[in-house]
């Protein structure tokens, strides 16, 4: 049976002998989400039966948690925070026993902390993951190296291994979790199925190798136990080796222990980055390819799950856990909110007070915006022609080129500006990011002038999304730099073809079309051909009354066709590229339509939604056969009356240039209906490798 409850804003589902267990158990967790920037605090109430409460502040970007007596420490995204409960023995706040509140923090810059820990002398350790090291913090440094694992030959700050976790044994620091063991730039990302490590910190030694993304090394009870995380397991370390306790429908990530029990987090799998994952072929095999996010105990005698609890969205992701031993409901203060003002705390005096605070926390003075630094400069307006010259843009500005890590859709809004095509949020090309994102980025007197963006793709090949340099600091071979430096980059990474589709025009063959040249990529060849139609010009079209479809054929949404139904479509002599998606969710369902003989699909035309006003068709097609009487431009013709009636002003589609019956079509048909027709056109790089004796890509200043 499970329990629904509602924390101050999150609906959360756990199983129903969690809150007694928790109770028996006289511990409470906390727990982070840094995709969901919360701290979470999971007790109960203080009633008989006992029910569960859950408390949920704001943070920036909460990782690594550790209980330290009546203190708490949280990694954040630029700091460490230290919440101390303000509570004494036996008091009570809003119900709860403990009331954690930021009371300190040290500020480490956006180094990607992970896990933290306090050591024996109660120094915080905290895993540097951008610089691969062990770190403390130190007054007057943003922090100070500890320790790295042998293979990471440099120090910079581009997280060569995704050193990730740390576990203590007797109060030192005995082992950490890496992705792999080379001090190759984010080479871990190619080795995430078996390229995991253990490090024995002290000896420098790998304590165990093969593993698939590993986190979370606890020493407990004399065993080290860790989660292998791509493989979705909790397990331990004997003899060099992983051994599996059980399987969790899940990424599995942040570890504590309880008695004879282990409290595990579990994450959805993010699917474009964690690709090729055997988690990913589990997740998939129990027909839950996404797998879960929420928290398990496992009972480690027998490996079996005995209580859950699952979050909905928005937290799709934890990062750690942590037991609160002999604590019944802790609660805490964030940084928002009028509380933290107006609690105050005074020794002595057993209650809290409150004081009135002037001005509600989070606005304080609005001074003028100020642009982070690092991120691109906006343009001004006039800055449209290359004769602005009002920025300083001066000629002899060195340029440094850099990697931009840890890109996604989801952060990718500060360099919109700097994105050609556009990945501005909300934009179609955005939707379409499936792939880890790869950018480097032209860098002047600190200001971003210039980012190439690719994509990789699942078969190892990449993608040009986009490049753009800043209208002043164009012609000054900065476009051809980064193309180059990021050809380079990849060859490196051995992730090749690059590749690139555009829509053609007179600026791009201009501006762009020599710098591929100049890089010795494969002369651009027109691919598809390009459509637009609004509805009040698609309107006119008037097939479907001039061939009307005639039993035995007939028309039937797509949506709903059997399964038998769809995998006789399937079977249907259709290309590739025309054959219906797997996930059928993809689809428009007021607009794709399959073609019916008798009971049998024979045709389709079918529709994704690519914004609030606009479709893409992306397959229209009759099987050989049935290939008369124009049954295509009837279907073609009822879902343009269909997107008419859904009021989707604009249609698009891209209709391979060898498709010869299509476009003949087009032009006979639909040229007259249709607002633009363009064209695309794709090209390749050369061979990579033969570019890797030009210059680095990161910190180089030469042009
Ligand atoms: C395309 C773009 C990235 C080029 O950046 P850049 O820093 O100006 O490129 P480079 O200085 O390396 O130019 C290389 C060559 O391209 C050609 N070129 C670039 N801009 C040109 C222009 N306005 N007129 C004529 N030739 C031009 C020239 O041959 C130039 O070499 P040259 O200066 O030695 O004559 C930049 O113009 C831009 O951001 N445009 C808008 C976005 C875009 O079109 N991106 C293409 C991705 S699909």
């Amino acid at each position: 049976m499970r329990n629904h409850q509602a924390s101050e804003s999150v609906s959360i589902a756990s199983s129903s002998g969690l809150a007694s267990w928790l109770r028996e158990a006289n511990i409470s967790l906390a727990f982070s989400t840094y995709r969901a920037n919360r701290l979470l605090l999971l007790g109960t109430d203080a009633t008989d039966q006992p029910q569960i409460k859950l408390n949920e502040r704001l943070f920036d970007r909460p990782m690594g948690l550790f209980v330290a007596g009546e203190s708490l420490w949280m990694a954040a995204r630029c700091q460490l925070w230290r919440l101390d409960n303000l509570l004494a023995p036996g008091q009570l706040h809003e119900g709860g026993d403990r009331l954690y509140v930021p009371a300190a923090s040290f500020t480490t810059g956006e180094v990607n902390a992970h896990e933290l820990v306090l050591d024996a002398d109660d120094q915080p350790i905290f895993v540097n993951t951008a610089f691969s090291c062990l770190a403390t913090i130190k007054p007057r440094c943003s922090f100070a190296p500890t320790w790295a694992p042998p293979f990471i030959t440099q120090f910079a700050g581009d997280d060569r291994c995704h050193l990730n976790g740390l576990a203590l044994k007797d109060g030192l620091p005995t082992w950490a979790t890496a992705f792999c063991s080379s001090g190759d730039p984010s080479s871990w990302r190619n080795q995430r199925s078996e390229g995991g490590v253990v490090i024995h910190i002290p000896s420098g030694e790998l304590a165990a190798t093969g593993l698939a993304m590993p986190h979370s090394p606890r020493w407990r009870d004399g065993k080290l136990w860790l989660l292998n995380s791509g493989t979705g397991e909790l397990g331990w370390i004997e003899d060099g080796q992983f051994r599996a306790l059980c399987y969790l429908s899940g990424f599995v990530r942040g570890l504590a222990f309880a008695a004879g029990f282990a409290v595990v987090g579990l994450s959805k799998l993010r699917s474009p980055e964690f690709t090729g994952l055997p988690l990913e072929e589990r997740l998939n095999a129990e027909g839950n390819p996404g797998g879960c996010c929420g928290l398990r105990v496992i009972d480690l005698a027998t490996g079996e799950i005995v209580h859950s609890l699952d979050l909905p969205d928005p937290i799709d992701e934890l990062f750690d856990v942590a037991v609160l031993p002999g604590v019944r409901q802790p609660r805490a203060l964030g940084l928002q909110g009028e509380e933290i003002d107006c609690l105050v705390k005074i020794p002595d005096q057993p209650e809290l007070l409150h004081v009135r605070p002037m001005a509600p926390s989070g606005k304080p003075h609005q001074g003028p915006t100020l642009r982070p630094f690092g991120l691109p400069q906006p343009s001004t307006p006039t800055a449209t022609t290359d004769s602005h010259h009002d920025t300083p843009a001066s000629p002899g500005t060195p340029i440094r080129y850099q990697r931009v890590f840890h890109l996604t859709p989801a952060n990718l809004a500060p360099y919109a500006e700097l994105t050609f095509p556009s990945l501005a949020p909300g934009s179609t090309a955005i939707t379409r990011i499936k792939g880890e994102l790869l950018g480097l980025s032209a860098m002047a007197s600190g200001v971003m002038v210039g980012l190439a963006i690719a994509e990789r793709q699942a078969d190892g090949s990449a993608q040009l999304l986009s490049l753009k340099v800043d209208v002043p600091w164009r012609r000054r071979g900065i476009g051809t730099g980064l193309l180059r430096r990021l050809m380079v980059f990849l060859a490196k990474e051995d992730i090749a073809p690059l590749t690139l589709r555009y829509k053609a025009s007179p600026e791009l063959s201009t501006c762009f079309e020599p710098i591929l040249a100049r890089l010795g990529w494969s002369t651009p060849r027109t691919d598809f051909v390009l459509l637009e139609g609004r509805s009040h010009q698609i309107d006119g079209i008037n097939w479907a009354d001039r061939f009307p479809i005639a039993a035995p054929y007939s028309l039937l949404p797509w949506h709903q066709l059997s399964e038998t139904q769809v995998n006789q479509a399937r079977a249907l002599d259709a290309p590739t590229e025309l054959q219906p998606p797997v996930d059928q969710r993809e689809l428009e369902p007021s607009i794709s339509l399959a073609l019916l003989h008798h009971d049998a699909p024979v045709g389709w035309v079918l529709a994704h939604r690519t914004g609030a006003g606009s479709v893409r068709y992306s397959s229209l097609f009759v099987a050989t056969g049935h290939r008369s009487r124009a049954r295509a431009l009837s279907l073609l013709a009822e879902g343009f009356r269909r997107q008419n009636a859904a009021a989707i002003p604009t249609g698009r589609a891209a209709i391979d240039h060898r498709n010869t019956a299509m476009l003949r079509l087009l032009k006979r048909h639909l040229g007259v209906h249709l607002l633009a027709i363009g064209r695309s056109r794709r090209c390749q790089s050369p061979p990579l490798k033969s570019l890797q004796a030009t210059p680095n890509t990161s910190g180089s200043t030469e042009r």
